[in-house]
């Protein structure tokens, strides 16, 4: 547990930089959302200092279907807006699974397979949803379940739609990544801030591992920290 979200930020690009200058072509998990936005600054502030990402490969948990790639709420336009554009990564380095495919399903299968092609993810940086969702795995997902096609859970579509200006705009469907896709790498690394994130983070850690909390899966990985300000963490103190 860390005292603020700063600090939770901190620890975590400080990760991602330790892995980065031991491994320079190490392949990196990358979430999107509000929660890694200041992981994600303090990664550019890093390549400022000279860190380099010319080497590194990535991989993105979602994509909201139906959303083309420059489409402004798109994910691969956060990428862009947050990350990418800021650093010296080879943009054929960056894979996010395309939400205007013709075809979603085969898109699903394309992204899971060019995980394996790499020989898999060695550091995959999450989010969790107020509802315990990892990715878009909703309550009642499968834990072997891969990258495919979902219907987004009600609570998750609202939580979204402070991003659009019309509700009628807010994506209902996602392609992500599965619980066995984000449960095959090496190592995964959680992020949590704010109250409104506390239940879901005490399901996840000391509930029973359950597809009505998702992210609980977690609990089955062998090498998973989950970084927590004091509000997130505040149900699992005594
Ligand atoms: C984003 C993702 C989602 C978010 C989660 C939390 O790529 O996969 O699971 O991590 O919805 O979102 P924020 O960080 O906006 O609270």
């Amino acid at each position: 547990m860390l005292a603020s979200p700063a600090q939770v930020a901190e620890t975590a690009c400080g990760m991602i930089t330790d892995l980065i200058t031991s491994v320079p072509d190490c392949v990196l998990g990358l979430a999107t959302g509000s929660t890694p936005l200041d992981t994600y600054r303090g990664l550019v502030q890093r390549h400022q200092h000279g860190l380099r990402f010319d080497e590194v490969e990535t991989f993105n948990l979602d994509e909201y279907a139906g959303l083309a790639s420059d489409h402004p709420q798109s994910y691969h336009a956060y990428m862009a807006e947050n990350l990418f554009d800021h650093i010296d990564i080879d943009r054929s380095d960056t894979h996010i699974p395309r939400g205007d495919a013709d075809d979603l399903d085969e898109e699903c299968l394309r992204f899971e397979q060019s995980i394996r092609d790499v020989g898999g993810v060695d550091h995959w940086l999450l989010g969790i949803g107020s509802n315990g969702h990892v990715a878009f795995n909703e309550p009642g997902c499968d834990p072997d379940s891969t990258t495919r096609v979902v219907d987004l859970a009600p609570e998750t579509i609202t939580a979204n739609s402070r991003f659009f200006d019309r509700a009628e705009d807010v994506p209902r469907r996602a392609l992500t990544a599965g619980i066995s896709t984000i449960l095959s790498a090496d190592r995964i690394v959680l992020l949590a801030y704010g109250a409104n994130k506390a239940e879901a983070v005490a399901e996840a850690i000391a509930g029973p591992v359950s597809p009505d909390c998702p992210a609980s899966f977690l609990q089955t990985h062998p090498d998973c920290t989950f970084l927590l300000d004091t509000a997130a963490a505040s149900l699992l103190l005594p």
